[in-house]
């Protein structure tokens, strides 16, 4: 088992990550309560793998459990979601020192994460991540949201977990393009600030997706890693640092808005389209060599991700797509900050290009 730690001063906490820590999460889990009682919360396709796993370890340290099982999919991130799931926890009469587990992905740590940071005023949560994409990226950092009409992860806070715990076995029930979408996510890293993480993206990536848990182990240690860097240095994304993590996001958003939110593209394939649109843009500016565009683009594209407006099946005019970023909650005084690039592994933010830039380059991806 391999152990790293966020460091938030006194919010401080642990991310183990280590092959079947499901069937081992009781001994990890007792010393963190203060009454040997806790609430789990999945989703149905995660409670058929996970919940009796989980819940067998902790009954095992005489841990008392209740647990939840809710619709899987985005819309259980939703007020409706927000308010059966808080109910429950009141029902269940949790108190401001218990931990509630959140098994599942990105959509359970999310909803889980911020009912804890309301119910009683705040309690603690754990996440056990169940998906790529959560096990890299969402299940650390304390982002929590619900999605409501106006848009995606529009009403949230930040509450950080008191412990992650990454199972990667877990993965092997994961739906391969479920996979994919987390990869894409993977791929972020090395393009952000670690051009050799890309190059080990280039010559791993297909093992990974292939199931291979040296390959899988590397590529989920390394991430969290600089996930957890990253928020170290900047937890509430007040200096630009954080705002990396948004690298191919705001494109990625528009074709997601677009595609309506659907399975159509998942966020994660939205991500992968949107970092190589990042990556031409930045060609087309000047900004980065167009080499470097094509190397990110092959990648993602020699694993069957969307790496282009058509591939990710969008087929409308920059202005529109544009005008979905517009819609961006990054937006600041009018202008929408961009995660751009001079390089693999050199990404930066700015607010230099206004939409109709962004506008008139689209126009040009759809007719490439
Ligand atoms: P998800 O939670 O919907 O999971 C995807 C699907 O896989 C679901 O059907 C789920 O039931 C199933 N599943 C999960 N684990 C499984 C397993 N091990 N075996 C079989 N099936 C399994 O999707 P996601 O991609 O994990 O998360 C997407 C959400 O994450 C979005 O709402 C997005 O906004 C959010 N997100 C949050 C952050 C953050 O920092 N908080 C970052 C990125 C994304
Ligand atoms: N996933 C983006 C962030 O955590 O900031």
């Amino acid at each position: 088992m391999e152990t790293l730690t966020v460091e938030l001063g006194a919010r401080s906490y642990p991310i183990l990550i280590g092959d079947g820590l499901i069937r081992k999460i009781g001994e990890h889990v007792a010393p963190l309560l203060k009454r040997p009682r806790t609430m789990i919360v999945t989703d149905a396709h995660v409670a058929d793998h996970y919940l009796i796993p989980l819940g067998t370890s902790l009954a095992m340290e005489n841990i008392s459990i209740s647990s939840f099982v809710l619709e899987p999919g985005e819309g259980t991130k939703s007020w409706a979601g927000l308010a059966r799931l808080t109910e429950w926890l009141i029902g269940e009469g949790v108190e401001r020192g218990d931990h509630v587990i959140a098994l599942g992905g990105g959509v359970i740590g999310d909803l889980v994460g911020f009912a804890c940071s309301i119910v009683k005023r705040g309690c603690n949560f754990i996440q056990v991540p169940t998906t790529l994409l959560a096990q890299v990226d969402s299940s650390v950092g304390g982002k929590t949201a619900i999605n409501v009409r106006a848009g995606k992860n529009l009403i949230g806070a930040f509450h950080q977990p008191a412990m992650v715990v990454i199972d990667p076995t877990t993965l092997e029930t994961l739906p391969r393009r479920e996979l994919g979408a987390g990869y894409a996510e993977v791929v972020k890293y090395g393009l952000i600030d670690d051009a050799d993480f890309f190059a080990w993206c280039e010559a791993n990536g297909a093992a990974l997706l292939a199931g291979d848990s040296v390959a899988r182990h590397k590529a989920i240690a390394h991430s969290v890693a600089a996930k957890a860097r990253i928020v170290a240095a900047d937890e509430r994304e007040t200096q630009d640092i954080r705002a990396l993590l948004n690298l191919g996001h705001s494109f990625g958003h528009a074709l997601e808005a677009e595609t309506g939110y659907s399975d159509r593209l998942l966020h994660g394939e939205a991500v992968a389209a949107g970092m190589v649109l990042a990556h031409q843009f930045s060609a087309a500016n000047g900004l980065c060599r167009t080499e470097d565009a094509m190397r990110v683009r092959d990648h993602l594209a020699s694993l069957d991700l969307p790496h282009s407006l058509a591939s990710a099946g969008v087929n409308i005019g920059g202005a529109e797509l544009a005008a979905h970023m517009a819609h961006d909650k990054k937006v600041r005084g009018g202008k929408l900050p961009l995660i751009l690039t001079r390089g693999i592994g050199q990404s930066f933010v700015t607010d230099k290009f206004g939409l109709d830039r962004v506008a008139a380059f689209l126009d040009g991806q759809r007719a490439a």
